[in-house]
């Protein structure tokens, strides 16, 4: 394949990371709105909270399971890009972020499941979901950069 027919799938790439990127926002938005919630102790109105807190918590859970699916169609665009282009794997720190990524992804989402029954669930969730900020970061602009080889 020639190097025009690739760049929509790069496209595709760049628009699935931001909203990937949104995902991750939100999430920290309504991550940190459940803390407060759970964290302050006069709560004047406990049956607005808990109402409002359960919406919260299912826009919180549904954003998640968006972004573990962006990232995982961001996976299957890069293999299946580099591997259609190049014929193998392994060209650039790109692939070493993007797999950090997808273990982080797929172990906050684990560790999610696992609040309501572990107590050392809610610690892992926030830290990896920092680590996260980080790696998203990272696959962000070595993914910028691998680009640049495929436009005109
Ligand atoms: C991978 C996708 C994600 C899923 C499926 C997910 C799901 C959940 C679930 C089920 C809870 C427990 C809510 C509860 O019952 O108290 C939770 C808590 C939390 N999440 Fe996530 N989450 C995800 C990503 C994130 C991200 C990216 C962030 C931050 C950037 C985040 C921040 C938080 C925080 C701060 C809490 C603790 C809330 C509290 O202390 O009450 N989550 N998450
Ligand atoms: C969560 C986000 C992402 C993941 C998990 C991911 C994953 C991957 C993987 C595993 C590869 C194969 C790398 C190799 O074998 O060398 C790849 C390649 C590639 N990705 Fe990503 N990627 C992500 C984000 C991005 C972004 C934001 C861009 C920029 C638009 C991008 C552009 C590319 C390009 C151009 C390649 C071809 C690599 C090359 O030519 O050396 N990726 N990606």
């Amino acid at each position: 394949m020639n190097l025009p027919s690739f760049l929509w799938l790069w496209k595709i790439a760049a628009w699935s990371m931001g909203l990937a990127l949104l995902a991750y926002l939100m999430l920290a938005f309504t991550g940190v709105w459940m803390f407060q919630g759970r964290t302050r102790q006069q709560i004047p109105l406990i049956a607005a909270y808990i109402s409002g807190n359960r919406g919260v918590r299912s826009l919180h859970y549904m954003m998640g399971i968006t972004m573990v699916s962006l990232v995982l169609l961001l996976l299957a665009i890069g293999i299946v890009g580099t591997v259609g282009h190049f014929g193998s794997l392994g060209h650039s720190p790109h692939l070493a972020a993007g797999l950090i990524v997808v273990v982080l992804v797929l172990l906050s989402a684990f560790s999610a499941t696992q609040i309501p029954n572990k107590v050392w669930a809610r610690p892992l969730h926030i830290s990896i979901n920092v680590l996260l900020f980080v790696a998203f970061t990272w696959v962000s602009l070595t993914g910028w950069s691998v680009v640049q080889k495929y436009l005109p």
